[in-house]
């Protein structure tokens, strides 16, 4: 499903309205979130604490695992996405710090980041994601998945592209500090959510989110996977949507 809002502000709503109807289909233990990093989902959490507010929802017991991680920074580090996420959803929303679940990419060495992907991919599968919530990069990646990334990988370790990494620079004291590798939810790990809630905005995106929805299911676009999922929803502003 495609929604077309006229702008970011009214497609944080109708993303926020696909993300809590998605929750509600849930029939016992706790909802489960999955979460994004990134500028996109931020109004989005803005609408889901107003839901908050209003006595629509409790996130007091959701469980909250996120896409990804980047390697090398430890969780405490301001950069990592885990405290990006602290910061920026469970401060907004109420999720519990320890009711948020983030990929480990800080270890001695690379097998120890491998095994800790596979117990992170493991508790995943374990819990069951009711709802993934995504932006998309401006080459189509999910979570880290770089073009390129198998349509059923699983979360692993995954070079970071130079584009993505430009891209993140600025939140870091210059490319040379950004990290080259992030732990990543695979693309077949994300699919297995229930339902997917995908958000775009600004047309810095049109190209991409055209790939996605309207060109051919490719790993160079691992945004096409969407295409797969029996319970997509796609959120775009009109800047977003310009390609399609
Ligand atoms: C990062 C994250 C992605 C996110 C992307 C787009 O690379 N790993 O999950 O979708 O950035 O970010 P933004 O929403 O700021 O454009």
């Amino acid at each position: 499903e495609v929604l077309i809002a006229a702008t970011a502000e009214e497609a944080a709503k109708f993303a926020a309205e696909a993300v809590l109807d998605g929750l509600r289909s849930r029939t016992e233990g706790n909802t489960v979130l999955g979460v994004a990093t990134g500028s996109t989902p931020l109004g989005l959490y803005g609408e889901l604490a107003k839901a908050v507010a209003g006595g629509e929802v409790d996130f007091g017991d959701t469980l909250a695992f996120a896409l990804d991680e980047y390697v090398g920074l430890e969780g405490t580090h301001e950069q990592s996405y885990r405290q990006t996420l602290v910061r920026e959803l469970c401060g907004v929303i109420g999720i519990r710090e320890e009711n948020l679940f983030t990929p480990n990419g800080f270890g001695d060495s690379e097998e120890q980041i491998r095994a800790q992907s596979a117990a992170y991919d493991a508790a995943i599968a374990a819990a069951g994601v009711d709802v993934q919530i995504l932006g998309i990069g401006a080459n189509g990646h999910i979570g880290f998945n770089e073009p390129g990334s198998s349509l059923r990988s699983r979360t692993r370790i995954k070079r970071l592209s130079s584009k993505t990494r430009e891209d993140n620079a600025r939140f870091f004291d210059g490319l040379d500090a950004v990290p080259t590798h992030s732990v990543t939810q695979g693309l077949g790990t994300i699919l297995e959510a229930r339902r997917v809630v995908m958000v775009a905005t600004g047309s810095h995106k049109a190209a991409a989110v055209a790939t996605a929805l309207e060109g051919p299911l490719s790993s160079a676009c691992p945004g096409s996977v969407l295409q797969l999922h029996p319970d997509a929803v796609v959120v775009l502003d009109e800047a977003a949507a310009a390609g399609l």
